[in-house]
């Protein structure tokens, strides 16, 4: 007798036959069939995804659903995407006066006002602009994939810059001097293959390695740390004050290194691991004229019609066979939609506040979420491109231990006269620090930090700056929430709440990615289409 999993392998195979040649709508019919027809929360790998298809419908002679989708961030736009190839007719309710969400683009003339009443315009030249949420791509997001699809044009964005700066000032022998990353490297990288190199000549590592193993180590660590007779002495690598060009001129090598002790107080080591975080290694891409593109040309596909603006959710209700979602529109009327299903897709902060009656243990589960990290931005427009023509640097990131944290140098415009440098980019209790004050405030510390790294350039050549605190934008109120994807709270929320389904880059294990965001807006869609085609 067969075991009991013998029948589901035979199932499976011919379901393999169906899906090699068939639309999800004949795999779902033949599945319905077979008594396999998946739950609505069902949820495929990453490479089982498979969109649904306009055959879907006509060929089970199933009429297509109408879905209201709230939000028109990436998430929001991208569940009204795919819904819509698939010939489902979708409104999208986005609260602000624009798409994007947290992919916002600052472009000249553009304005925010904040939840303060701080009203900021970005006084930018023609063709500069600020990615004031997000501003990279790794090379495997499911973000290139819809670049791709919907034509975006893109480019190379420079996450790291051998010859941006480490600027420590509260550590190292000589604190407060900026540093190349490529000096920083070579002398970290020198003085710890020398002393991995001793212990090993020592033996202190016979325990774990063979002869041959520590010949090994040592050939790499000799060209990993550019040893000379095991030792640590600098060269090339660390760069130069002047650099080699023709005839006589061989180039003036940076004073230095500095002692082991010197090198390890500077404590520059420890930005290295960023540049192989499986997030952030290059290449990295971004869209050429700015984030928020993706979103713009999401919202073309779907229809700009269908996408309304200004229109601000409050109430979504699940009715004996659809839902009924309550809006106040652009012209301040209260509004109401009635359709299938929803794809909610607001931070889930947000959605607490609104009349609902998904019940009591969904708002419990959007609670998980209540707790929200502040990120902060300002941009910098300067007269000249002095960091490119003086400092020799084409975008990247110098990264300090100051409260600015993080300051990028534009992967755009090359050549031109100006530019736009990211003067900080900052999380946690540093953007609560920068977001607490006014503008001027922000620019004036910005400028104050970046003046020590720079030099006086870094003031005289400013023209305008725009800045922003994420938790004060209206209707977004936060940089990001991390979801405990193990939390049962987390899967009930996968199921969604009678005919509404949650979407956005917090219902996803890459929070904070427009990644996250894409494949939370996927899984919504496939299990609302699921339930569509099975019931
Ligand atoms: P959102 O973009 O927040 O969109 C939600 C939408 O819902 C908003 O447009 C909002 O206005 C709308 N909404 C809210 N309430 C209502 C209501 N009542 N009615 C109607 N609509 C409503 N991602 C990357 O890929 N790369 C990066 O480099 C990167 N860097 C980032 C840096 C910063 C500072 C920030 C803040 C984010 C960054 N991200 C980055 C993350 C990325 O922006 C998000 O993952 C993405 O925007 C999430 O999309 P979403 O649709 O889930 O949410
Ligand atoms: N994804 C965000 C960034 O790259 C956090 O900065």
């Amino acid at each position: 007798m067969a075991d009991e999993n013998t029948p589901a392998i035979t199932r499976r195979h011919l379901l393999q036959a169906v899906g090699a040649t068939s639309s999800a709508g004949v795999m779902f019919a033949a599945m319905g069939a077979l008594g396999l027809a998946p739950t609505a929360g069902a949820q495929p790998r990453n490479e089982e995804w498979e969109p649904p298809r306009k055959g879907d419908f006509s060929l089970t002679g199933r009429t297509a659903k109408k879905v209201v989708v709230v939000g028109g961030g990436p998430a929001g736009l991208a569940s009204a995407y795919e819904l819509q190839k698939a010939g489902y007719t979708v409104t999208v309710l986005e609260a602000r006066h624009r798409v994007g969400g947290r992919t916002l683009t600052m472009r000249p003339g553009d304005a925010e006002t904040d939840l303060d009443g701080n009203r900021q315009v970005a006084r930018f030249a023609d063709g500069i602009y600020m990615n004031a949420g997000a501003a990279r791509i790794a090379q495997w997001m499911v973000t290139m994939d819809y670049m791709r699809e919907l034509g975006v044009p893109y480019e190379v964005f420079t996450n790291a810059n051998a010859d941006a700066y480490l600027y420590n000032e509260k550590s190292g022998a000589t604190p407060g001097n900026p540093v190349r990353y490529r000096t920083a490297k070579a002398d970290v990288f020198g003085y710890t293959s020398e002393l991995l190199t001793m212990a090993t000549d020592q033996g202190a590592l016979d325990g774990r390695l063979s002869e041959a193993d520590k010949e090994n180590l040592r050939a790499f660590l000799r060209s990993w740390g550019s040893l000379t007779d095991g030792k640590y002495q600098g060269g090339s690598n660390r760069g130069y004050s002047v650099y080699p060009s023709a005839w006589n001129e061989h180039g003036t090598p940076l004073p230095g290194p500095g002692s082991v002790s010197e090198v390890l107080a500077s404590k520059v080591g420890q930005y290295f691991p960023f540049e192989i975080n499986w997030e952030q290694s290059m290449l990295m891409f971004q869209p050429k004229g700015g984030m928020d593109t993706i979103s713009q040309y999401l919202a073309k596909a779907v229809g700009t019609q269908n996408v309304l603006l200004k229109s601000v959710v409050s109430s979504v209700q699940n009715t004996t066979d659809g839902v009924r979602v309550t809006y106040t529109a652009a012209n301040g009327k209260e509004r109401q939609i009635e359709a299938d299903f929803a794809v909610v897709s607001a931070p889930a902060a947000l959605m607490r506040r609104w009349d609902t009656n998904w019940g009591s243990e969904t708002d419990a589960a959007l609670g998980e979420f209540a707790t929200r990290s502040p990120a902060g931005k300002i941009g910098l427009q300067y007269r000249s491109r002095w960091w490119e023509e003086d400092h020799k640097i084409y975008g990247g990131i110098t990264e300090t231990d100051m409260d600015l944290a993080h300051l990028w140098y534009p992967s755009y415009g090359y050549g031109e006269r100006k530019g736009l440098i990211i003067g900080y980019y900052n999380t946690g209790a540093n953007a609560r620090a920068y977001g607490s004050l006014s503008h001027a405030g922000r620019l004036r510390r910005a400028v104050e930090q970046g003046v020590k790294i720079h030099g006086d350039k870094y003031r005289s050549e400013l023209d305008t700056a725009f800045s922003i605190s994420w938790d004060k934008v209206p209707h977004i109120e936060g940089a990001w929430a991390f979801p405990n994807t193990s939390s049962p709270r987390f899967k009930q929320l996968q199921q969604g709440s009678g005919q509404v389904y949650f979407a956005g880059d917090w219902m996803s294990e890459i929070s904070a990615w427009q990644h996250g965001a894409f494949w939370s807006a996927r899984y919504a869609v496939q299990a609302l289409h699921t339930r569509v085609m099975t019931s």
